[in-house]
């Protein structure tokens, strides 16, 4: 049942039942449309209450049955709402907890609203590439006013019911209803069931004293905003148009659009990035239902950059966190450090001071072992060397309670040997954030041979509650994301040998859409964390071929912003990168001790470069099973590395523009002598698709 049917003496009530959001799947749009005509054709029946069971009036479209046909089978939304509008009967939508996008479209189609405060109300379209595609932007204008409506549809944001209901003029809620919202809607209900003409919100009128003027400002402001989306600019042009046209000419102009918009990438990529942050949190075999491990009190190893960030990430969410480091002057520094990051965020009005007051309450020092022994979880972020992580995790296995999950936060070291320094490798995880921990979206969970299903569930749960998007990562060296970064920093090496200068790959990249090249990011996070690790890589793998113009760089000791000199220049206390004629002329030197003659290299080769040396590793990860699905990768990289969202992360780019072109250029790659024509093969998973005319997703 995806609708319920009860009569209240002579009010029939509906009550959507698809959880958990009430999405309006065909099943429950068809029991609606029953309902009314149940209802009609009931003498008894003087009102109808359309409501929602559970957390939610009703979230919108049904997710699940996106793109499929019966997305759009009769009775569509659209038709819906036009039989709610035909109802001889009053329709009463009595609003709570969540109504959003279709949902808040159906409620607008009934001949009046009530609402609880507190519920979230919002048209967010917006935000997976789209306007809303039944009638919103022509009837919100007409009971919210342009200006109102337009900043709801633009950026998708939820408004609390209560601040819409008290805005002059108002005609969105007919009335608040503290208190039972259903009584309070059944009564409404007896009050109107005798009220004719029946009032229908497409036959309001919209007015503006400016509208020229307002929408040309509104035109303006949105393009600066939008960037490389369309969408948010197509939202002011049907909103105009529900000022400028006719209510029916206005729908079919919204149609227009919304379907327009559906073919374009970019709401291709938003869908896909929607659709795979929601996958990301499935383990096919970890089942939704694993039991968890509470997780009450935290321990963090290390107080340096990334401990310090870890801890504020709990704090945030209210659990109580001890911080555990070698020397009191350590635990000062650190602690210092997170008082700093709270403060500025109370400076600029982002954090309540009493909020500040009480997360730090949580937080407590010790330089004691077996001050941390009660924890339910500890994650280590000390020294990246295998043996300080040795000497730690020795040390947790003695003081730990037993079932107590113990985390570490190492980017490149063995997750199973760390965990084999315990005697409960099944209790050991990696966590592996990213700088700033307190900031960055990424977690990626690394899941050892003998991690237990129920450790990795808790993690995952956890992850979501400080408000990360996890995804599992198996155990490989550098995990997703930084396997991959490696070979994109490879061929932005070989870039520089053949002939660009670092600007020129930056801005090639930039206006592709990354926030950040790879250089002007390398200055940012400091050149010498690659080159220690080359050091170590290469060494290890002595006939793996890089460019040695990084670590030239390094011993010039141009290590980033933060020694005022990297791949660029930097005037003091000033983050603008400044071409470096010192850099380019060791760039040049090298490329002539080389025998390489420079050569004129395009955007598109810069850029394709970068991004397929990445999908073709993120293939090779996909094939050794170390991650899970190639959409966890295009999270990894919108959420972790600055991929483009309009672009919907590597292997959504590379569907776009098909895997047999992706695979055609990297051959034509593999041919230039100054590469690495063994990278470019194909991976075997990429061959095999292209083979048979398939694409990632
Ligand atoms: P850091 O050098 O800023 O901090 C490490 C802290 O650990 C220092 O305060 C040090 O006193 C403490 N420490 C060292 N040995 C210890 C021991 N035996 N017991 C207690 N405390 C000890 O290093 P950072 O950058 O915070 O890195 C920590 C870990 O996080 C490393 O494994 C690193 O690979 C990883 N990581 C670092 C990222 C970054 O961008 N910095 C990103 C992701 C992971």
């Amino acid at each position: 049942m995806s609708a319920s049917y009860e009569l209240h003496g002579p009010v029939a009530v509906i009550t959507l039942n698809n959880p958990p959001v009430n999405g309006l799947g065909y099943e429950t749009r068809r029991a609606v449309a029953d309902g009314i005509d149940r209802a009609q054709a009931d003498a008894a029946v003087k009102a109808i209450v359309i409501t929602g069971a559970g957390k939610a009036f009703s979230g919108g479209a049904d997710i699940k049955e996106f793109g499929s046909p019966k997305a759009i089978a009769e009775p569509n939304l659209l038709s819906l709402i036009r039989a709610l509008e035909l109802c001889s009967k009053p329709v009463v939508a009595a609003v709570h907890s969540v109504c959003m996008g279709g949902g808040l479209e159906l409620a607008l189609g009934c001949h009046y609203r009530v609402a609880s405060p507190g519920a979230n109300v919002a048209l967010p379209e917006v935000k997976i590439g789209l306007i809303p595609g039944a009638g919103g932007t022509q009837r919100l204008p007409r009971v919210l006013g342009v200006e109102t409506a337009l900043n709801m549809i633009v950026s998708g944001d939820p408004v609390k019911s209560e601040v819409l209901a008290g805005l002059p003029g108002q005609k969105l809620f007919d009335k608040l209803i503290d208190g039972d919202l259903m009584a309070g809607a059944l009564a409404f209900a007896a009050e109107v069931a005798d009220q004719r003409p029946l009032p229908l919100v497409r036959d309001m009128l919209v007015r503006h004293a400016n509208p020229d003027g307002y929408f040309q400002f509104a035109r303006n402001t949105v393009k600066a905003m939008a960037r490389n989306f369309p969408a948010p600019a197509k939202c002011v042009d049907a909103v105009e148009a529900s000022i400028k046209r006719r209510f029916d000419d206005g729908m079919l102009y919204e149609r227009e659009i919304f379907m327009g918009l559906m073919i374009t990438p970019e709401c291709k990529a938003l869908r896909h990035a929607f659709f795979a942050e929601r996958a990301a949190s499935k383990i096919p075999d970890v089942p939704e239902d694993t039991p968890v491990r509470a997780v009450k009190k935290l321990a963090v190893i290390g107080a340096g950059t990334m401990g310090g960030g870890i801890a504020m990430n709990f704090l945030n969410a209210g659990t109580p966190v001890v911080m555990l480091e070698m020397k009191q002057e350590a635990l000062d520094r650190g602690v210092a450090t997170i008082r700093k990051n709270y403060e500025s965020q109370v400076k600029k009005g982002k954090l309540k001071a009493d909020k500040y007051e009480e997360r730090m309450a949580l937080l407590s020092t010790t330089l004691s072992y077996d001050a941390i022994g009660d924890a339910d979880m500890v994650i280590e972020a000390v020294f990246e060397d295998m043996e300080v992580k040795k000497a730690v995790f020795e040390q947790l296995d003695r003081v730990m309670k037993p079932g107590a999950i113990l985390a570490s936060n190492t980017s490149t070291l063995d997750v199973n040997k760390i965990a084999a320094f315990t005697k409960r490798p099944q209790d050991v995880i990696g966590t592996h954030f990213f700088s700033p921990a307190n900031v960055m979206k990424l977690l990626e969970v690394v899941r050892g041979e003998k991690t237990a299903k129920d450790v990795l569930a808790t993690v995952m749960q956890l992850g979501k509650k400080i408000r990360k998007t996890c995804v599992v990562s198996g155990v490989c060296d550098g995990f997703i994301g930084n396997r991959m970064i490696e070979q994109y920093s490879r061929q932005a090496g070989f870039l520089l040998e053949e002939g660009c200068t670092p600007a020129q790959v930056d801005k090639a990249v930039e206006k592709f859409g990354f926030a950040m090249g790879p250089f002007r990011m390398g200055d940012l996070a400091g050149n010498d964390v690659g080159w220690y690790i080359r050091k170590r890589r290469y060494l290890e793998k002595p006939n793996l071929r890089y460019s040695k113009t990084a670590d030239l760089l390094c011993e010039m000791g141009r290590f980033g912003q933060k020694t005022g000199a990297g791949w660029y220049d930097y005037q003091a206390g000033k983050r603008d990168a400044i071409p470096s004629p010192v850099v380019n002329e060791m760039i040049e030197k090298h490329r002539t001790a080389m025998g390489i003659t420079p050569r004129q290299i395009s955007d598109d080769e810069i850029v394709h470069r970068l991004v397929f040396s990445l999908v073709n590793e993120a293939a090779r990860l996909l094939e050794e099973g170390i991650a899970q699905r190639a959409s966890d990768v295009d999270m990894v990289y919108l959420t972790g590395y600055g991929f483009p969202l309009h672009r919907g992360g590597p292997m959504c780019y590379a569907d776009t523009l098909g895997l047999y072109n992706v695979a055609q250029t990297m051959k034509r790659f593999a041919a230039n002598p100054n590469d690495d024509a063994e990278f470019w093969q194909p991976a075997p998973l990429l061959a095999k698709l292209v083979a048979e005319g398939k694409s990632f997703s």
